[in-house]
């Protein structure tokens, strides 16, 4: 890499089977998909749209909270910290703190190696005194920091709510993963996405423009493409609501008719109204998720929200 500011790291993440993985989840009963087989070219385009929407207020709120609020979290995190950024993407939400906070390194870490280089280099046009340490590393999993000089502290930033995609057990696993990474007292800013009316939760996954159905709906499209499948779209439908009980949103496909599906030679019998469960977006009561990050190791020592409380911004210390 032609620039002297950018490391790269590759822990060669493992490579989820997606074929394996769709032939196993259309067994189960009721029938599952992951959400993370959403983001092929197509669904990333079709999530940053879901973005710009006007139903969907995360986005733009957590934005609106990290804006507001970066001098007190810059203060919290001090210079010259390691900041590291799971699931980093295009690496848009650090631009936001990185007025305020003054990290000696950066360390952007994704799944998506081709993803994480352009947005390294394009990151580093903007900001050329800034150290970055690109890392390809499933998040998800365990990992090591493979740059951690022990004259740093370290600090993690985990935006997007994307921790409400997990059952909360697993989130609770995840934030002990991150812990762990982190040394005693390190920080992590965790952006989550909060319990409120479900008008307005119903609305933000079942968006008038029909983006977040068809964002839904491009996971049979892809497995069609990729896995020689024959999924007719026109008999399956978008349906997500706010679960109240469980305390999350549920996308699912549902089936419009009797219908049988092949995936390669497989074949899967759908009865008409039968559904795959697509994705699950938990939202949490402040409390609830203070509850949760002290399960896993953390102290939460500031929490910050909008004006209507929305959505919430923490910065959790390792306990
Ligand atoms: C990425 N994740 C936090 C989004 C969410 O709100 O759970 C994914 C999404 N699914 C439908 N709309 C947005």
């Amino acid at each position: 890499m032609n620039n002297d500011m950018i490391h790269f790291y590759d822990l060669h993440p493992p490579m989820a089977d997606f074929k394996q993985e769709v032939l196993d989840g259309l067994q189960t009963q009721p029938k599952v998909l992951s959400p993370k087989f959403f983001y092929d070219k197509k669904g990333s385009v079709l999530f940053d749209q879901i973005t710009e929407l006007p139903e969907y207020y995360p986005t733009r709120t957590e934005l609106d909270i990290l804006q507001t609020h970066c001098d007190e979290m810059a203060a919290l995190l001090g210079d010259d910290c390691l900041l590291v950024e799971l699931g980093s993407g295009s690496s848009q939400k650090i631009r936001t703190l990185l007025q305020t906070v003054k990290p000696a390194a950066y360390m952007p870490m994704d799944i998506s190696k081709q993803h994480l280089l352009d947005a390294a280099q394009t990151l580093s046009q903007d900001y050329p005194d800034l150290e970055i340490h690109a890392t390809c590393a499933d998040y998800s999993s365990d990992f090591d920091l493979p740059y951690s000089p022990e004259h740093l502290s370290r600090a993690a930033f985990f935006p997007g709510s994307s921790i409400g995609n997990f059952e909360p057990q697993h989130a609770k696993a995840l934030l002990k993963r991150v812990a762990k990474s982190l040394d005693s007292e390190g920080k992590l800013l965790v952006g989550v996405d909060l319990k409120k009316e479900a008008g307005v939760l119903n609305a933000a996954y079942n968006d008038k423009q029909g983006v977040t159905a068809a964002f839904n709906l491009n996971l049979l499209d892809r497995i069609n493409r990729e896995l020689e499948a024959n999924f007719d779209l026109e008999y399956f439908s978008h349906h997500a609501f706010y679960n109240e009980t469980q305390g999350r949103i549920e996308m699912h496909l549902v089936s419009q008719a009797q219908q049988k599906v092949s995936v390669g030679k497989q074949g899967f019998q759908f009865s008409e109204g039968e559904t795959i469960h697509t994705e699950s977006s938990y939202k949490y009561s402040i409390s609830q998720f203070h509850q949760l990050a002290q399960e896993a190791g953390f102290e939460a020592i500031q929490s910050w929200t909008d004006e209507q409380d929305l959505f919430s911004v923490h910065c959790l210390q390792v306990k």
